[in-house]
């Protein structure tokens, strides 16, 4: 067997939305275990504030994507790993969603994670390696009501994802995702504190419990090493059963 198999000393790996919440724990993560990590987001405080090397970057801004990977390919002399992070989130009927929010979230979730993943590419197509792992959601196989904008959104990160590992598997670039279930972080602390909302999940979860950021590292290794090295275009659900079925209250002999 491979002995470095699941091993990140000493790649490069950026997290782009690794400021905050799963960016956050996944980039602390490989730092920890021996990664050149550079982490890039807006907030350069939120940036700072994770004592990693950091790029401020708008996922919606063009020059800003390629100025960043530019950056850490001339510090660093390469790319190994992206992980694809950066995302937001509105709820609203769908009748009257705003079409200013439907273009926000599009900018940052499809067309700001299809760019940065463009433009890492390029570079991992010519070292003839790389690793991509995208963030769905398990809103990529099936909707709850009120964010059908977000649904749509990652939906599409299902797409992208498989189109991408087509493209780049004669180059020895795998693209995957990793398709959280609910996850408390920033983007829904506040829905989590309602006891009806976390009931519901709990209730609703074959694991019976919320997730949380550290419940995604094992799937963030495996898909961002040689682990991984002839699995691509698969989108990994880590969500305690959420998108495989349901309980029900039918006691059963055991
Ligand atoms: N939490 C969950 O239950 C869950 C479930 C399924 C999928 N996800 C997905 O997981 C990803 C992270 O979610 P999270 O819960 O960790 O959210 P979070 O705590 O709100 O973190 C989002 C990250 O994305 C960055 N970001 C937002 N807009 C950006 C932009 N325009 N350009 C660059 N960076 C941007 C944020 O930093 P700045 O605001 O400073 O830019 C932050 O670092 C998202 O794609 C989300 O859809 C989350």
């Amino acid at each position: 067997m491979n002995p470095d198999l699941f091993s990140v000393k000493d790649k490069v790996v950026h997290v782009s939305g690794g400021s905050r919440g799963i960016g956050r724990t996944i980039a602390l993560a490989f730092h920890e275990a021996g990664a050149k990590v550079v982490v890039s987001a807006r907030s350069e405080q939120a940036l700072k504030a994770t004592g990693l090397e950091y790029e401020v970057c708008d996922v919606t801004n063009q020059d800003a994507i390629d100025r960043t990977v530019a950056g850490i390919v001339a510090r660093h002399g390469r790319l190994d790993v992206l992980f694809n992070v950066a995302g937001i989130n509105y709820r609203h009927a769908a009748e009257t969603f705003p079409a200013a929010k439907f273009d926000e979230i599009m900018a940052v979730n499809v067309r700001g994670n299809y760019f940065m993943a463009s433009a890492s590419g390029r570079v991992m197509v010519k070292q003839r390696s790389g690793k991509i792992v995208n963030v769905a959601s398990l809103h990529t196989t099936q909707s709850i009501q009120g964010v059908s904008a977000y649904g749509t959104s990652k939906g599409a990160i299902g797409s992208m994802t498989r189109a991408l590992a087509v493209e780049w598997a004669p180059y020895n670039v795998q693209v995957n995702a990793i398709a959280p279930g609910f996850i408390v972080t920033d983007l829904n602390r506040k829905l989590w504190e309602n006891p009806a909302m976390r009931g519901w999940v709990e209730a609703r979860t074959p694991a019976t419990r919320l997730g949380t950021p550290d419940d995604l590292l094992g799937a963030a290794f495996f898909l961002a090493t040689a682990a991984s090295d002839f699995v691509t275009g698969v989108v990994l659900s880590v969500d305690g059963g959420f998108n495989a079925g349901s309980l029900w209250p039918l006691e059963v002999p055991r």
